[in-house]
């Protein structure tokens, strides 16, 4: 698949979703989605991200929900480009290897569970994406945020091979763990992001499913691009 079968004028301003669990390969492919299609990349993990190591810096309890939404929707959160890597900082922190820490990690579901943080999230995500030529990923651009996205994706792999990534990945950024431990975390983060109230992870019911298991990173674009062309013609 060449991307000039893709009909980039047709596509401007459109909104691609893509939600699913943990080392589903959302990231990586939407990146590189939004790279091909010269559309802006949402990292929306990042930005649950960065509000809890923001409240791990600033001492404070994630579990508390009211502290947490007023941080949330006031703190300096801007994503940037540079040198082809997209960089997450909060004011004059760059922040974008520390927000994958495993300190952040143990407590993102947490804190993305409250609703007050969620509010002020979609809010912030909202705006960002009001001018479409964007791709976004996570656990709800498909049903919360971006509803009206004109395609929809839904990313998933097998625990073990989300864990594989997820080991490579912290390996790449010099941290220490085992397969067996990402395992259990994925399971542990899935369990949570899938149960709690608030904007739990679920399959849009228009999203195109797409198990990422046996799929190179390339492949996965493919797909996509694939599934966008029969949607976008
Ligand atoms: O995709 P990730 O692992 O970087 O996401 C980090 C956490 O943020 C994940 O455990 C759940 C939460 N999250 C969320 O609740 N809603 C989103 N749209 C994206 C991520």
């Amino acid at each position: 698949m060449t991307d000039d079968k893709l009909n980039l004028s047709k596509l401007k301003g459109k909104i691609v979703a893509i939600d699913g669990p943990a080392g589903s390969g959302k990231s990586t492919t939407a990146r590189l989605l939004a790279a091909r299609l010269g559309f802006t990349y949402l990292d929306t993990g990042a930005m649950y991200r960065a509000v809890t190591w923001y409240a791990l810096k600033s001492g404070i309890d994630p579990a508390a929900g009211d502290k947490l939404g007023e941080m949330a929707s006031t703190m300096p959160l801007e994503f940037t480009t540079k040198a082809e890597v997209n960089r997450v900082l909060v004011g004059e922190h760059d922040v974008t290897t520390d927000i994958r820490s495993p300190e952040v990690t143990l407590h993102v579901s947490e804190v993305s569970a409250h609703k007050s943080v969620r509010k002020a999230m979609v809010a912030r995500q909202q705006q960002m994406g009001k001018k479409g030529s964007i791709v976004a990923e996570g656990r709800d651009t498909t049903t919360v945020v971006f509803p009206q996205a004109d395609i929809k994706i839904y990313l998933d792999a097998n625990t073990r091979t989300r864990a594989e990534r997820r080991l490579l990945d912290l390996e790449r950024m010099g941290i220490n763990s085992s397969v067996e431990e990402q395992e259990a975390d994925i399971i542990r983060r899935d369990k949570h992001d899938s149960g709690r109230t608030h904007s739990p992870l679920t399959k849009a019911e228009d999203a195109h499913i797409v198990d990422t298991s046996n799929l190179t990173i390339e492949g996965q674009v493919a797909r996509i691009i694939e599934l966008i062309r029969s949607v976008v013609k």
